[in-house]
């Protein structure tokens, strides 16, 4: 059986738990494309002969999650060449027998506009940036900052812009408790699925 679960939405607004509870829930194969693009802009050098050559160990990098890692990512996934050479390994993730789910910023746009389940997951700005706060530290006003820098730059670059497919289901989780949102993806997904 395919069936894709895209998830898209901008930094912290709760698109990896929700998309790990979804994987769980069903059994189904779940990928978190930001870190592709993560381990692109730490690994420094070229970009594009980064993408290209992107291994395990690249992955498993324990230094992915910090924000210098995202705002790399942000970086380096605006340049077409980077985004065309994750682009196939992503595809063929999403249409893998069994199920998968996959989060990032143009699952439902570009990586597989066929999904069975299109979501976009949004919060407001400075919600998100205390959710980030709270997992990373620093100073709060700086997080605020970085986030709304990078919804701009993810927003406004000219390949593969976060932007919400047509057919996109729209949640917004500012008020929503995370219990409450995996429930109602959990229903969505459900009737989707019979
Ligand atoms: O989801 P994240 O914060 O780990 O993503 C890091 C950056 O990677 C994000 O700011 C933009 C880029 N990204 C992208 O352009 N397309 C994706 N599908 C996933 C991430």
């Amino acid at each position: 059986m395919k069936f894709t679960v895209a998830i898209d939405g901008p930094a912290a607004a709760g698109k990896g738990t929700i998309g790990r509870a979804v994987a769980e829930a069903f059994g189904f194969a779940h990928l978190d494309t930001g870190v592709l693009y993560r381990a692109v802009g730490v690994r420094g050098g070229d970009p594009v002969a980064a993408a290209q050559s992107l291994s395990a160990e690249d992955l498993a990098r324990d230094d992915l999650r910090t924000l210098e890692a995202g705002q790399a990512a942000s970086r380096v996934a605006a340049i077409p060449q980077v985004r065309a050479a994750l682009l196939e390994f992503q595809r063929r993730f999403a249409r893998r027998e069994g199920g998968a789910v996959l989060d990032g910023r143009d699952i439902g746009t570009v990586i597989c506009p066929e999904a069975e389940v299109k979501l976009f997951v949004t919060a407001s700005a400075p919600v998100r940036a205390h959710r980030r706060w709270l997992e990373l530290g620093g100073d709060e006003a700086q997080v605020l900052a970085q986030v709304r820098e990078r919804d701009a730059r993810d927003m406004g670059r000219a390949d593969a812009p976060l932007r919400p497919a047509p057919d996109a289901v729209l949640l917004d989780t500012s008020d929503l408790p995370v219990d409450q949102a995996i429930a109602r993806v959990l229903d969505l997904v459900r009737s989707r699925l019979a």
